[in-house]
């Protein structure tokens, strides 16, 4: 039988644009969901080129800003799928802003989006295996690991954990310690 497998190089994808002033916010600075919505387009591509098929965002399971981003500078977005489930990949993004004027490159944000592809009936496909060929794409896969285990653990969590509590008991745990008050 023949397996199927993609290098990480393969999905590998650098994407570019300017930050108009259209996607400012009230602060002047740039809007957290402009960014989002390019790191989902970059998302899909990555995920798109190693599974060969069309892909739809599942979680976007981490995203940090680091630092905000300014109206003219260029946004770099530096990504290729780091793990591989069965039917899902993740892709690992780092943005990186440029300010053409002072030539400097800030490392703006990180994030990794859960990606599943679908077949030509909206079916979950399966995906190509993952080949590593650097030591650096071994750390990505082993941290994409990681992230796949904490988004199982904190679904089964959510799940269970509130659900299965009795109210008084949340009530008291509450009170006790958090900032809330239960009229
Ligand atoms: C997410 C989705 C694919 C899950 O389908 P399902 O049949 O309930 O899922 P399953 O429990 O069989 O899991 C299928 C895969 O999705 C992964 N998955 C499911 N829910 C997930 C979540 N909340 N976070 C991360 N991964 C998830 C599973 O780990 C599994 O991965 P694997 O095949 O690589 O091992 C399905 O609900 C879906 O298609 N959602 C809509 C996605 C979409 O349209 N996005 C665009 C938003 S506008």
């Amino acid at each position: 039988m023949e397996i199927n497998q993609k290098s990480a190089l393969d999905s590998e994808t650098e994407y570019t644009e300017l930050m108009i002033p259209s996607y400012a916010n009230f602060g002047g600075k740039i809007h957290g969901g402009i960014l989002l919505s390019l790191m989902d387009k970059v998302a899909f591509i990555c995920a798109s080129k190693h599974s060969g098929q069309y892909c739809v965002t599942v979680a976007v399971e981490g995203v940090e800003f680091k630092q905000a981003v300014e109206v003219g500078e260029l946004v770099t977005i530096k990504a290729s799928v780091i793990f591989v489930g069965k039917t899902t990949m993740i892709v690992g993004m780092r943005v990186e802003s440029f300010k053409p004027t002072e030539g400097i490159i800030r490392h703006t944000n990180s994030c990794y989006f859960t990606m599943a592809a679908k077949d030509s009936e909206g079916n979950l496909a399966v995906v190509p295996g993952l080949i590593l060929k650097t030591d650096e794409q071994l750390r990505r896969y082993c941290k994409g690991k990681i992230i796949r285990k904490l988004s199982l653990e904190k679904r089964e969590l959510l799940k269970s954990a509130v659900k299965d509590q009795l109210i008084q008991d949340l009530r008291q745990e509450c009170q006790e310690v958090d900032k809330c008050f239960i009229a």
